[in-house]
């Protein structure tokens, strides 16, 4: 486990010396929607969530009104029930009641470019929240984690526990790998993330993939439902793991599903090996499967900080500012952040970004990197509960 927390540090530092380094500031951005009037205090945000049955988003919805309002704006926020023509409407709803600008996490990336350029025409500047919203140039920036990063966590967390080594062909383990939703850009970068750490690997024989499915497409998991991972994995393991094989690893892009993925494992798999378990988010059930020892690891996101970045961003556009890699300073935020203009293209140009860092955590630093840091508290139950 020390190697794997001497992994974590070193990646932190990484990721430390790069936040500081050349990709801060490239350029300026242009924001495609200019607000239609400087707004000093008072002005309106309207937030588009996609859900309220995926737990990050409820956090995040109320980290950005409570912060929001604690600058002064009022807020409308929407959950969409994860229906993409639900949030079209939402938005527009929205636009009708003249917001000053928009923050929105899509349901689906490629549905919003209509809507969309109803609030470039109202001069209604947009920020895409966390997810890329594709095919529109009405996005004026994008804030989300290194997503990347995310998914290459995740497979070095696999290499590091396993030992998997190049060189040594001797031992193989067996992984399957379930993925995101296909409508959300996020889920790409995330298993390509994984899959770049890990396809040495299979290539070399020391990791087999017993279903054979380890593209994109045959691993995503609609909606991110947990129950869709469920039933696919219990099909899996019905499947290819009946006679005997041993599962060593399940390697999921985030919480929701490693919660089917778990629930699978825990009724229908055979073998009295634990199962290596990813995930991302640090939901409050998937913590409580690290403290149980039934997942092994989570990506975990501050996503209070991811809010405060927002909040500090739609501010400067609305006071009429063009942000740029300077806000990360003249703000003074305490986290890292990297100004990023090259790595996000939603087909119709790079949208500049601000994008902060995930960091592993495990049942052995969860009290230190989630509970002494403040983003959850230790319930009397001895599992971590989110503040906020
Ligand atoms: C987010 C993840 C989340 C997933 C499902 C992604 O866009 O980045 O944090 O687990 O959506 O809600």
């Amino acid at each position: 486990m020390k190697k794997v927390i001497a992994l974590v540090l070193a990646l932190s530092l990484a990721l430390v010396l790069v936040a500081c380094g050349t990709s801060a500031s490239k350029e300026s951005p242009k924001a495609s929607a200019e607000p239609s009037a400087t707004v000093a205090e008072g002005g309106k945000i309207g937030i588009a969530m996609p859900t309220k049955s995926l737990e990050r988003w409820n956090r995040d919805g109320s980290f950005l009104k409570n912060q929001f309002e604690a600058k002064g704006y009022t807020v409308d926020l929407v959950y969409s029930d994860n229906d993409a023509t639900k949030q079209v409407s939402d938005i527009e709803n929205l636009i009708a009641g003249k917001v000053n600008l928009l923050v929105i996490v899509a349901v689906d990336g490629e549905s919003l470019s209509t809507v969309l350029q109803t609030a470039a025409d109202s001069k209604i500047p947009v920020i895409s929240y966390d997810r890329l919203i594709m095919n529109t140039d009405a996005i004026s920036y994008y804030v989300s984690f290194d997503n990347y990063t995310v998914g290459k966590l995740q497979g070095e967390y696999v290499v590091e526990t396993l030992g998997l080594d190049l060189a040594d062909t001797s031992k193989s383990y067996n992984i399957e790998f379930t993925a995101g939703d296909p409508a959300d850009n996020n889920a790409g970068f995330f298993f390509n993330g994984a899959f770049d750490v890990l396809s040495p690997y299979i290539d070399a024989g020391i990791l087999k993939v017993p279903s054979g499915q380890t593209k994109f497409e045959e691993v995503a998991t609609a909606q991110w439902k947990t129950e869709k991972a469920l039933d696919r994995m219990q099909n899996i393991l019905a499947s290819f793991y009946a006679g005997g094989t041993q599962l060593d690893v399940a390697l999921c892009s985030n919480d929701s599903t490693a919660l089917g993925v778990t629930q699978a494992i825990g009724s229908d798999y055979k073998g009295t090996n634990s199962v290596l378990i990813t995930g991302q988010d640090g939901d409050e059930a998937n913590l409580a499967n690290l403290v149980d020892g039934k997942q092994s690891m989570t990506v975990y996101k501050a996503v209070a900080n991811e809010a405060v970045v927002t909040v500090n961003l739609a501010d400067a556009i609305l006071k009429g500012e063009t942000p740029n890699g300077d806000l990360i300073k003249s703000s003074g935020w305490t986290f890292d952040c990297t100004y990023d203009t090259d790595t996000y293209d939603n087909n119709n140009g790079k949208v500049p970004s601000y994008l902060l860092v995930p960091i592993i955590v495990t049942k052995d630093n969860l009290q230190k990197e989630l509970v002494d840091s403040g983003y959850y508290t230790m319930g009397t139950d001895g599992y971590p509960k989110a503040v906020g």
